[in-house]
């Protein structure tokens, strides 16, 4: 893989738009922001996400969730859960959740995302006033009682190789903007918590 920060080629030139990301700002009334999840499966990241877009679209923001399951749908169908795929499937997010934010947009992303230097990676990408990290703390033997999807009986049966918690690590963010223990509070609780942390960097 090249220079990640550089074109393949020395003869793919930038080119500069005519309007600035100040200008789409103030048209769209919002800072953007990079709402990054983390944690385990099964700790409820697509949950918060989708019920943080639907509370901030209900109050007047423009937001999208990117969604793990979703984009290995389509954008990173190509790719598995070795440390090497993972690094590149939250390379391109990243990627995409910026672009997003230049258009003006508030994301929230909703990725295990286990490792610590693909995070910190993320947030150099992104930029670090625009990226916000939040950790679904859920305990691992909570996920896996809980398991909506089942996975993590498969895992356990040897069925699914380079399962996060069972057979491949998630490191725990050590500094995240807010911590969520979805195993304790509830799921509004969860969504008050967020709202009041992120509204007022968001509020234009
Ligand atoms: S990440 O580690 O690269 O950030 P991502 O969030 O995109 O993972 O995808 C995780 C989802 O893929 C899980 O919610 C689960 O449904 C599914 N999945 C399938 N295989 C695995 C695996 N080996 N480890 C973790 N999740 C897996």
């Amino acid at each position: 893989m090249n220079d990640n920060s550089k074109p393949s080629s020395g003869n793919v030139i930038w080119h500069q738009g005519r309007t600035t990301n100040d200008a789409r700002r103030h048209s769209l009334a919002q800072n953007p922001m990079t709402v990054w999840l983390t944690g385990l499966s099964g700790s409820g990241k697509s949950t918060v996400a989708y019920d943080l877009e639907y509370e901030l679209i209900q109050r007047g923001y423009k937001a999208f969730v990117l969604d793990g399951d979703n984009v290995r749908h389509g954008l990173c169908r190509d790719l598995g859960f070795s440390a090497v795929e993972r690094t590149e499937n939250i390379r391109r997010v990243a990627e995409v959740a910026r672009l997003m934010n230049d258009s003006g947009l508030v994301v929230i992303s909703a990725f295990i995302s286990p490792y610590e230097r693909d995070r910190e990676e993320a947030r150099q990408v992104i930029g670090d006033s625009d990226y916000f990290e939040v950790h679904l703390s859920a305990p691992l033997s909570v996920c896996a009682s809980r398991d909506p999807k089942g996975l993590y009986e498969k895992a356990r049966q040897g069925r699914i190789p380079d399962f996060t918690g069972i057979s491949a690590p998630y490191e725990i963010p050590s500094n995240p903007a807010i911590r969520l223990d979805t195993g304790e509070l509830d799921r509004q609780k969860c969504i008050d918590l967020l709202l009041e942390k992120l509204i007022p960097v968001i509020r234009y």
